[in-house]
């Protein structure tokens, strides 16, 4: 296998919290690699540092050592800019809680991340395709009725579907989402897995974090996050 079959590549990641004078060793030697299309769900307990590990994949947070390679290419050596456009446009993030903004309308919030790192100009000059993106993809999440609401109209399901959306806007070549069904119902939550396994289907690259077994069994791939060290 090429090197290149990889989207991502993580090597002997380390992470710790320096807590007074004492040290939290979180991560200590992770190493993971993702391939082009796959569903991988890391499991681990809380409090395993499984949101430490997805915020450094997604380069939110930078690890103490070891690294992180996006398509061959390692996030250490990105530049300011580098890591702002990766950010904005390589990965997509969905979190446990939404994070969506309450001021602004589900449209509106999709289609956020397009107006992101673009002047004044260039967002006038590309704000009928954005909407008309942001619209096509809350259609397919089943939100076409719910574009004016505002978040917190919305049941917590819609809301994450919102939030998956978002994270969709700017076509992402890798997924990441940390605990996506945890704070819905089992009902609701395997919903949320639907979309995202029919994501995956579509070819999307997603690696999800979670403590619940059965939903990680969802995914293509299984791994476990235990004692800040990868088991499969
Ligand atoms: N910024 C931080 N400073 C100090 N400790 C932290 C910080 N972030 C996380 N931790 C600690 O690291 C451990 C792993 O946290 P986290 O990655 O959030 O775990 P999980 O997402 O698996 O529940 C926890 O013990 C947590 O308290
Ligand atoms: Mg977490």
């Amino acid at each position: 296998m090429s090197k290149d079959d990889f989207i991502l590549k993580a090597e002997n990641l380390h992470k710790s919290y320096r807590m007074g004078a004492t040290r939290l060793d979180v991560l200590k030697g992770i190493g993971l690699a993702v391939k082009k299309g796959e569903f991988v769900a890391i499991v681990g307990a809380s409090g395993s540092g499984k949101s430490t590990l997805l915020h450094i994949l997604g380069a939110l947070d930078k690890p103490s050592k070891g690294t992180v390679k996006f398509e061959s290419r390692d996030l250490n050596r990105f530049s300011a800019g580098d890591l702002n456009r990766f950010r904005n446009k390589a990965v997509g993030f969905v979190f446990q809680f939404y994070h969506l903004l309450d001021e602004l309308s589900v449209l509106e919030n999709v289609f956020l991340p397009a107006m992101a790192g673009r002047s004044l100009v260039g967002w006038l000059a590309c704000r009928r395709w954005a909407k008309r993106r942001a619209s096509e993809l809350l259609a397919q999440l089943g939100l076409a009725e719910r574009t004016k609401h505002k978040p917190y109209q919305l049941s917590g399901g819609e809301r994450q579907r919102v939030a998956i959306a978002r994270a969709l806007m700017n076509e992402p070549r890798l997924l990441l989402a940390d605990e996506p069904t945890g704070n819905l119902d089992s009902a609701t939550g395997n919903g949320i897995l639907e979309v995202l396994e029919s994501l995956n289907r579509a070819g999307q690259t997603i690696v999800m974090v979670t403590h619940d077994e059965r939903i990680a069994h969802k995914a293509g791939r299984t791994v476990m996050l235990a004692d800040g060290k990868m088991k499969d």
